[in-house]
């Protein structure tokens, strides 16, 4: 098992090179908040595993954040706890110690995810829950025609929605969460309806993706993306998106809950 916990590196990113812009491209979303509020169905104690700045921690829990990259650290916000130098698949905590426990955006850089969800079920009694894109549906969104190597990218890094509720167990729910039209978390398809955003390469940056794809494929995504925006043959086939209030594409949220514990819990199923 390789894992990481160093400087820079983390998973299979550099988030030193994904620099420091991340946190000003990656706001966290108030309604994707809300969804991921609801997944935790109030619980007060929360384990944020691959925490990064310290993105969707609310106040209203009281949150422990496990984060292995320093340059994501120390891009936490001041009002924000520290983070603890660890890695998911070896949680430095004692069974059952958090209420509920999340991961964002993380799940695709472990190393080893079976070990990373063990772990979190193991020190969690409620929900588990996972924000994470669909391998199945990512390449369902107008990039993939611009630039299908990052799809393909994403495409094979996502695990399996299938895969990790069987590793999870017990009581599990998939929802997909529609991403609204002036989404602040910019990951790719928070993009759909401004497709002008991709061109510029500080938010592309913060989409950990494109730091697999060659300088090569960006100028020819840049050249293309840019010349059909220009020429107006990109709003001829999407133009309705840029008028359309939410997207529903491959992001989804997996709640998992101990067979004996699904009664605490008051939302959705
Ligand atoms: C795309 S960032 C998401 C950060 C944050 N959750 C958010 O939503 O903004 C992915 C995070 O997962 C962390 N990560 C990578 N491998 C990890 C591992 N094995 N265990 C825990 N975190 C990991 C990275 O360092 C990075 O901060």
């Amino acid at each position: 098992m390789d894992v990481r916990s160093l400087d820079g590196r983390a998973g299979d990113v550099d988030h030193g090179s994904i620099g420091s812009g991340y946190p000003s491209y990656r706001r966290p979303d108030h309604r994707i908040a809300q969804a991921i509020a609801d997944a935790l169905g109030g619980a007060r104690t929360v384990l944020n595993v691959g925490a990064g700045s310290g993105s969707y921690e609310s106040a209203a829990a009281a949150v422990t954040a496990v984060e292995p990259s320093q340059s994501m650290r120390s891009q936490r916000a001041a009002n924000l706890p520290g983070a603890v130098n660890a890695v998911a698949e070896r949680l430095p905590f004692g069974d059952g110690r958090f209420d509920g426990a999340m991961t964002l955006f993380s799940v695709h850089q472990w190393s080893d995810l079976e070990a990373g969800l063990r772990e979190m079920r193991r020190v969690t009694q409620g929900p588990v829950v996972v924000l994470t894109c669909d391998p199945e549906s990512v390449r369902d969104f107008w990039l993939y025609e611009y630039a299908p190597e990052v799809l393909d990218t994403e495409a094979r890094r996502y695990p399996s929605i299938e895969k990790m509720a069987a590793c999870l167990g017990g009581v599990t729910s998939v929802q997909a969460v529609p991403i609204p039209w002036d989404c602040t978390d910019g990951f790719n398809e928070a993009y759909y309806g401004r497709p002008e955003m991709l061109l510029d390469p500080a938010a592309r940056q913060a989409c950990s993706a494109w730091s697999f794809i060659d300088d090569g494929v960006r100028e020819r995504f840049t050249t293309r993306l840019r010349g059909d925006l220009d020429s107006g043959a990109w709003d001829e086939r999407f133009g309705h998106l840029r008028s359309q209030a939410f997207h529903e594409g491959s992001l989804v949220i997996l709640r998992a809950t101990p067979q004996d514990k699904e009664e605490h819990h008051h939302g959705r199923t």
